[in-house]
């Protein structure tokens, strides 16, 4: 019986030096913007997956609701619980500099995701995510070509503006694209602008208002910085007897499924498409630095331009 009870002692002991030598999983707190668009709700669902069970590391997801402030009161409570890396969808550039600092002081690396920030950028490792002035240039492009095409004779063109939330980099991108567009084409004018925070009722708000205080007659272009905001156009067009696509051409942002199914029926005309599959990249950046190797600083993804000329060769694929 000695025996028995010695032998079992010795095993246990051997599983308690085994568990103490496994690999503890590391702790990934996610910082996330917001749920404002089915983007953003893709974009969080890609880290889930990326760092879902088995992935060798625990993910401490917060969803902070369009607010910087909010961000930077979590970051300052992961810091304080002792994460291993931050991952930080900014809302906007602004404001990360003291902050950032703290998570250096405290030998947190710092992954940024999705917007870029204003501060210095030794106090991140590095960023992932669009180039939104491209993807601007790119919709100004083909608003261009599609006049040609469809051999447009106004002499001038009116085009409404809805932009994404005020100071994020994906609303100031775009919105330099169109700007520039603007001056290269002073046959171009735009005719109004408002603000509808990246959100479907936020698109669908700015498009009532503007369409209250300047009638629907002489709008002949509506760019929405994303999908749900031009889909909220959509709607709002609607509501006056004009057919979107047709007496009004929309340009959109994200190229998600429902709005590539709007391009599909020639009511969204064009869909600049804006990557959220950020997940498994920052996946990959943390796997490699924890072999010590350093990413490169910064790291775009990669995106396209959908028309009726190829949704159908995304629209199968297309999961979000
Ligand atoms: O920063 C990316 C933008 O933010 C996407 O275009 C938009 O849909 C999201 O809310």
């Amino acid at each position: 019986m000695k025996k028995i009870s010695a032998v079992l002692g010795a095993l246990a002991a051997a599983a308690v030096m085994f568990t103490g030598c496994q690999k503890q999983d590391l702790i990934v707190g996610f910082v996330q913007a917001g749920h404002e668009s089915a983007w953003r709700i893709a974009n969080t669902e890609s880290f889930e997956q990326a760092f879902g069970k088995d992935s060798g590391y625990i993910l401490d997801m917060h969803d902070c609701n369009g607010s910087r402030d909010l961000q930077i009161e979590v970051i300052r409570k992961l810091l304080d619980d002792g994460v291993d890396y931050l991952v930080i969808a900014p809302v906007v550039e602004d404001g990360w500099e003291e902050v950032l600092h703290e998570a250096k002081e405290a030998d947190v690396p710092v992954i940024l995701c999705d917007r870029q920030i204003s501060a210095d950028s030794n106090l991140y490792e590095c960023w992932v995510g669009s180039y939104f002035v491209g993807e601007g240039r790119n919709a100004v492009n083909w608003l261009e070509n599609y006049l040609k095409e469809i051999e447009w004779k106004k002499e001038r063109t009116f085009i409404v503006h809805l932009q994404g939330t005020k100071g994020s980099s994906a609303q100031k991108g775009r919105t330099q694209g169109l700007e520039e567009g603007l001056r290269n084409h002073p046959e171009w004018k735009l005719l109004g602008f408002d603000n509808g925070n990246f959100s479907e009722s936020g698109g669908y708000i700015a498009m009532k208002k503007i369409i209250a205080s300047i009638g629907i007659d002489m709008i002949d272009v509506v760019y929405a910085e994303n999908d749900d905001m031009a889909i909220g156009a959509v709607e709002a067009i609607r509501e006056t007897g004009k057919e979107p696509g047709k007496d009004i051409i929309i340009i959109s942002f994200d190229a998600g499924r429902r709005a590539l199914e709007l391009v599909k029926q020639g009511v969204i005309n064009c869909d600049v498409e804006c990557n959220p599959m950020h997940g498994p990249l920052v996946k990959n950046i943390i796997d490699q630095k924890e072999k010590g190797i350093e990413p490169e600083k910064i790291m775009n993804v990669k995106e396209s331009l959908y028309d009726i000329t190829n949704v159908d060769e995304v629209l199968e694929t297309r999961t979000y």
